[in-house]
Order: structure tokens, then C-alpha cells, then sequence
């Protein structure tokens, strides 16, 4: 099991070119599903997830080639018809296939995505959609069978119950090929979701956004444009509240603050100093880092619950019975027993954790539990004095491509071990 070693306290000081949005790769990947032709897709972030949604679609018959961040599809048709269980159980994200795959082929069997870390994460508000589509599904043997009753799917009109990012993506996919014009209320607004839509209006659809509601007009077919997704949000913010952490100096390229707007507000209240160098160059410091009282996660564009826990690592030394509420997941707050093995003083009470600054954090042995809150072991062992190991690695190679070469690049002294 690969471990990384880090020696604190250190400070972060250089620049980090921040690489392509995981989560904006990973659906526009999956909805080349849709279209004839071939592209290039650039700035494809390198990471454990992309290499394996693209082993999934060459093992459903799919021709792809990944070099160096670039990623050359030629869609051919899928010669299997189903997304197995070793893959899907491994990327919850994998669910949104479906979406796409029973638009362009009668049948398709995917198995169910399972409960991950950081809640059960279901996929109700995905199967109920696809269902009022036309689509009928039988789940049976841990896996979904999807039958498309008609030649088309049927267009929908429908609000979804609660916001979902990948529920929103699945459906408008899907929609793009329906018989007629449909209408998706209550959606997800996420950077990675409008970088969706960008595409797939740049292949053929007609997707309109007002608010929270999308409108897809049917098209009869989409033909591949090559594209480039948008910088990674999330990597950003885990550099920046990493840099404030340290008390750091940091040149962030290839970066959008407007992907960050909520966020970095927060972050200049806590004490953050950003200036604009060129359009997608930007100088942070931070010398003094004040507490904030309360934070809570909510959907774009309020604070992402993908930085709840970098935020909640951050404030380890700084935090005034400051409080973070997690808002989207029942179950996201794994990583605090692991916080308190640095010495941080964190009560949990329901969904809210209260941060009791504790001046003396020591490096400890600690244990990766999903893609985020490892990032915020990396904040909290460089914050702290002595060693800390930090196993399960894997789940920072799923959402941080080269975090240990960018980091060590920045002065941080940390070491990959086999
Ligand atoms: C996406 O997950 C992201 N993943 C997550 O990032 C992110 O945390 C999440 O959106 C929220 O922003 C990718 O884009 C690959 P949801 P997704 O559907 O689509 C519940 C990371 O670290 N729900 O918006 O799975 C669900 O349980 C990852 O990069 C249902 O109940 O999230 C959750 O509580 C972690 N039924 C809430 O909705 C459903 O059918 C929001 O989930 C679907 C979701």
C-alpha cells in the first residue's frame, strides 16, 4: 500500500499549475458516448479516475488515446452492454453512463454504484428520470437493467426532488438525443456541469441555462469537437487553503477565481491576499490567518462541500470555536478522527464540527479516506512539527495529479513510498 512521508512544519512558496477539472473531465468523457466522429479533449487531468473511466470505455468497446493530458476518442459503436461491477464500484461517478448509453442502444446493464465513504450517495433521482424518459428498469443481482422502450427516449419535463451534480449531467445527457424538447428544473449549476454543456453544444446540442433550469432541444445526432476543460476549482482551493495554512507565498497558473467566488470571498475574510498577474496567473499570501465563525456547505454557488475539510484542516491552529456544516453529505466527516491524530482539538455534533485552536500539532500515522479529506492530512501534517505517514494514497491519486511533485516543488519535504 503506497504511503507518502511528510516532514513539517513547512511552508508553501513557488507556483503550481493547476491541472484540469477531474470532475468536469470525467462526464464530458462519458457523453463522447453520444456522438459519431472523433476529438481531441485537452487538459484531461492525469489521475487514477480518468485512466479508469477510460479503461471502462475501451472495455465497452470504445477506441480512446491518452497521452500527456490529452485524450483522442474515435467513437465506434459499444460492442458490450454493460458497465461491470469491478469497474463501477470503484467510481461512483461511472453511473452517469447510463444516461448516454440507453440513449444510443436499446439495452444497457450497469452495475448499482454502491455507498462510498462519505454517504450512501444514491442514484434514485437518476433511475426516476430516466424512467419518466421511457426507460424501464429492473434492478436485479446488484445490477441495473435499463430497457429503451421506443426508438427515442421521450423528452421530460421534470423538477428535480433535491439538487444532484451527477443526476443533473445523467439527465441532460440523455436528453440531447430524446424525441422532442425537454425542460430540467432545480438543477445543479456546478462549474463542471456548465463545462458539460459546453461541449456538448459545441458537438451538435442545443442546451439553454437560466437559473437552475436547462433546456435541451433533441437533436438527431452530435458529431465530436475537440475541447479543452476548465482548470480544476477544487485543486485550486486545496492549494490555496494550503498556502494559508503555511503562511505561504503561491503563483496559482492556469486558474479561474471565478469558479471560486464564494470560496475565495471566505478565504480574503480569513486573511488571504490574491493579485491578478495575467488572466489565469494569480500571486496568493497569507502572513495572518483569523478565525471565521461559521461556514456552511451547500450546492454552486454556495461553499463546495469539496473543500470542507481542507477548510476544517486550515483552521486546526486558528479556529475560535469556529463551526463547518456539512450540508450535502450524511457522512463526511471521516477524516476528523484522523485531524485528531495530529493533536487538533474538533467536537462533532450532527452535521456540525467546532474547530478549538490548538497552537502544538505533531505528525502522526494517519489513514486516506476519500479524495478530500486526504488533502486535508497533507494540510494538517504540514502544520505540524515531526513526521507523518500518510497511508491509502490512492484516493489522493484519484483528484490530485502529481500532488507530491507540485508540493515538493514548493519546498515541502515529502516523499512517495512504495
Ligand atoms: C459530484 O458527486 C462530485 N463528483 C462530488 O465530488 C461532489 O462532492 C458532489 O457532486 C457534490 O458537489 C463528481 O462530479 C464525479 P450529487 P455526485 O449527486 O454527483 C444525494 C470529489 O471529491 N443524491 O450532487 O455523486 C447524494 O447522496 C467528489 O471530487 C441522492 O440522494 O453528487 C448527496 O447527499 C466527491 N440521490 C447529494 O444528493 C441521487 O440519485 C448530492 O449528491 C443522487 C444524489
Amino acid at each position: 500500500m503506497q504511503t507518502v512521508v511528510i516532514k513539517g512544519p513547512s511552508t508553501l512558496k513557488g507556483q503550481i499549475n493547476i491541472s484540469g477539472s477531474k470532475n468536469a473531465s470525467l462526464p464530458i468523457i462519458i457523453s463522447t458516448l453520444l456522438a459519431k466522429g472523433d476529438c481531441f479533449i485537452h487538459n484531461v487531468p492525469n489521475l487514477r479516475d480518468t485512466r479508469f473511466l477510460i479503461s471502462i470505455l475501451k472495455n465497452l468497446g470504445c477506441i480512446l488515446d491518452f497521452q500527456k493530458n490529452t485524450l483522442f476518442v474515435k467513437n465506434s459503436t459499444i460492442t458490450k452492454k454493460s458497465a461491470d461491477y469491478e469497474y463501477v464500484r470503484q467510481m461512483r461517478a461511472s453511473i452517469v453512463i447510463l444516461g448516454p448509453a440507453i440513449s444510443r442502444y436499446k439495452k444497457f446493464k450497469i452495475a448499482l454504484p454502491g455507498g462510498c465513504s462519505i454517504g450512501t450517495r444514491g442514484i434514485d433521482l437518476h433511475l426516476n428520470a430516466l424512467n419518466l424518459m421511457g426507460v424501464k428498469i429492473s434492478i436485479k443481482n446488484g445490477y441495473v437493467n435499463a430497457e429503451r422502450k421506443k426508438d427515442k427516449l421521450d423528452p421530460i419535463i421534470h423538477k428535480f426532488p433535491r439538487i444532484s451534480v451527477g443526476a443533473t449531467q445523467n439527465i441532460l445527457m440523455a436528453a440531447t438525443l430524446a424525441n422532442g424538447n425537454s425542460k430540467l428544473q432545480n438543477c445543479a449549476i456546478e462549474p463542471e456541469v456548465i463545462d458539460l454543456i459546453n461541449f456538448l453544444n459545441k458537438c451538435g446540442a442545443c442546451i439553454k441555462v437560466i437559473k437552475r433550469t436547462i433546456t435541451i432541444k433533441g437533436v438527431e445526432e452530435l458529431k465530436l469537437n475537440d475541447y479543452k476543460v476548465i482548470p480544476d476549482r477544487i485543486e485550486a482551493g486545496s492549494y490555496i487553503l494550503a498556502t494559508m495554512a503555511t503562511k505561504g507565498r503561491l503563483k496559482l497558473n492556469n486558474f479561474n477565481p471565478k469558479d471560486l467566488t464564494l470560496p475565495l470571498k471566505v478565504y480574503r475574510e480569513m486573511g488571504l491576499k490574491i493579485k491578478k498577474i495575467s488572466n489565469s496567473s494569480f500571486e496568493i499570501n497569507c502572513k495572518t490567518l483569523k478565525p471565521i465563525k461559521k461556514i456552511i456547505t451547500k450546492e454552486f454557488p454556495g461553499y463546495p462541500t469539496d473543500l470542507q475539510a481542507q477548510l476544517i484542516a486550515t483552521q486546526l491552529k486558528s479556529g475560535l470555536k469556529s463551526k463547518v456544516v456539512e450540508n450535502i453529505f450524511e457522512n463526511r466527516f471521516i477524516h476528523i478522527p484522523e485531524l485528531r491524530r495530529f493533536g487538533a482539538n474538533l467536537s462533532i455534533n450532527g452535521k456540525t464540527v467546532t474547530i478549538h485552536k490548538t497552537l502544538n500539532l505533531l505528525g502522526a500515522e494517519v489513514m486516506a479516506t476519500d479524495i478530500r479529506a486526504s488533502f486535508s492530512l497533507i494540510i494538517a501534517a504540514m502544520m505540524s512539527k515531526g513526521k507523518t505517514v500518510i497511508n491509502r494514497i490512492y484516493h489522493l491519486d484519484r483528484g490530485y495529479e502529481d500532488f507530491d511533485l507540485k508540493l515538493k516543488k514548493c519546498g515541502v519535504n515529502i516523499i512517495r513510498k512504495k
